[in-house]
């Protein structure tokens, strides 16, 4: 493909979001509005791109720069318009000899086929200057396509604020994604007036300057494709419209969905094929889930590793933790940051795991706490068993060798050492090292009172 450069607007004031992030900060299916721009120039290929922005300048640049690194950041200073963000946009790419895709920040679900799609149309055509169109269901706001009544050439561009009634009629819109060859932008970008109920500089009026001899050509897109978020409204459509085709892509991948419309994916989520997943299931981050796995209900996994062939229960939540094959976690257990789930191991209910590893089939199954731990193979955790790894200061390390017992409702004091095979007595408070193959106990003494009269029966 011959090179061309983007000149991607962010500019604006956001003031329709009522929010003290810019929208374009604003995450659709995880990721920020401008850095799925981003991702869209980069996959283009584009070969410079210019980001023109204002208001949060730095944290905009720095999210597009994540999944575009490399762009120009150009300061638009006061915006007036569209046409002014371009003015100053064409500084950094004054000599560029190829085409320039114009595009706003705000625009999340434009698809790359689409673009491919338009970047053909345009060269194909030799045409000076492309417009993405759209017909919504809503015309309300946007800019309409006049165009020749006998040719059909495109005239001009009406903003809505400057429609005379005879044009209200117009369905074909403007969707703000533009191509033209840089050279020719170059030489008219300065002669934009602000002619117009705004006084601002509109880009549009490019449409206008285009010889008679020169071709114009536009590309009708799904007005889905073309959603511009300016509004709370418009963000949770876009998130809707994301879900939708995330969780279609995933099914064509071969996974299971029992309920597609209650699930929240993210947007690098990973899912191997076979693999069931169920209502209000909510996967974020950088999760990747294997093969033939079951998430059920209610469960939020966020940046974890899941292999192959696991099955968390519901209503399980995993933050940043590794779950390896045929691992179990659930239902209602919480695996915080750091925990390693080795294969076969198992997490049963109310178990709370933080920096902790459980080794090849381990079983914690019930009312627990391990953090900071380091439980060997085979061993098994009791019911209510607690590492008491904090002494309001430091945290320290409990650790569990393997095939060891730990008997229901134990405290470990950290630091502290169990050894291979060794006994923890039901009820103990391991207060020093256990040695391999020790029992460790707690001599507490069971007392008698015969003949006990419970409180509501006495003074009858
Ligand atoms: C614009 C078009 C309209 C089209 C619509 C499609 C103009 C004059 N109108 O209207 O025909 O139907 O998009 O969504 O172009 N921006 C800047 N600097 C500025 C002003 C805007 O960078 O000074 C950026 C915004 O951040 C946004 C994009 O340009 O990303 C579009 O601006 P916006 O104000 O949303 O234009 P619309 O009124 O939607
Ligand atoms: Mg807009």
């Amino acid at each position: 493909m011959e090179p061309f450069a983007a000149l991607v607007l962010a500019a604006g004031k956001s003031t329709r979001m009522k929010s003290q992030t810019s929208k374009l900060l604003h995450s659709v299916a995880g990721m920020p509005i401008i850095q799925r721009v981003a991702r869209l120039v980069g996959d283009l290929g584009a070969e410079k791109v210019a980001l023109v922005v204002s208001h949060q300048k730095e944290a905009i640049f720095s999210a597009f720069s994540e999944h575009f690194p490399g762009a120009f950041m150009v300061d638009q200073g006061d915006p007036r318009g569209t046409g002014h963000a371009v003015q100053k946009g064409m500084e950094v790419l004054v000599d560029f000899p190829g085409d320039v895709l114009i595009l706003a920040g705000d625009v999340p679900l434009l698809r790359l086929d689409t673009l491919r799609r338009f970047v053909d149309l345009h060269r194909n055509s030799a045409a000076l200057l492309s417009v993405m169109t759209m017909e919504p269901a809503e015309p309300h706001g946007y800019g309409r396509m006049v165009r020749h009544e006998q040719t059909g050439r495109v005239e001009r561009i009406v903003e809505q604020r400057d429609l005379p009634e005879h044009l209200l009629g117009i369905e074909e819109c403007n969707g703000g994604i533009y191509l033209v060859k840089g050279t020719w932008l170059q030489t008219q970008i300065s002669r934009l007036g602000t002619d117009n109920s705004q006084r601002e500089l509109y880009l549009t009026d490019l449409v206008e300057m285009v010889p008679k001899n020169e071709v114009i050509t536009t590309l009708l897109v799904p007005e889905e494709e073309l959603l511009g978020v300016n509004t709370r409204g418009h963000l949770a459509q876009a998130e809707a419209v994301a879900q939708k085709r995330l969780s279609e892509r995933h099914m064509a991948g071969g996974v299971t969905f029992t309920s597609p419309g209650t699930v929240s994916l993210h947007e690098m989520v990973t899912i191997g094929k076979d693999t069931i997943i169920h209502n209000g299931v909510s996967l974020r981050g950088t999760t990747s889930v294997g093969e033939a796995c079951v998430i059920d209900q209610g469960s939020v996994l966020t940046d974890a590793v899941v292999a192959d062939h696991v099955i968390i229960k519901p209503y399980t939540v995993v933050e940043r933790s590794t779950v390896e094959s045929r691992g179990e976690i659930g239902p209602f257990s919480h695996l915080r940051p750091h925990t390693l789930v080795m294969s076969g191991a198992r997490v049963g209910n109310f178990v709370e795991c933080k920096k902790t590893t459980l080794r090849e089939g381990v079983k914690a199954n019930h009312l627990s706490y391990l953090g900071d731990a380091d439980v060997g193979a085979g061993s098994n955790i009791g019911a209510g068993t607690i590492t008491c790894n904090y002494d309001g200061k430091n945290k320290f390390q409990t650790i569990i060798e393997e095939g060891v017992f730990i008997g229901s409702d134990s405290q470990l004091i950290a630091p502290v050492r169990v050894g291979a095979g060794a006994y923890v007595g039901t009820g103990t408070t391991v207060f020093s090292d256990v040695p391999p193959g020790a029992l460790a106990v707690n001599p507490k003494k069971q007392h008698m009172v015969g003949n006990f009269i419970p409180p509501k029966e006495r003074n009858k």
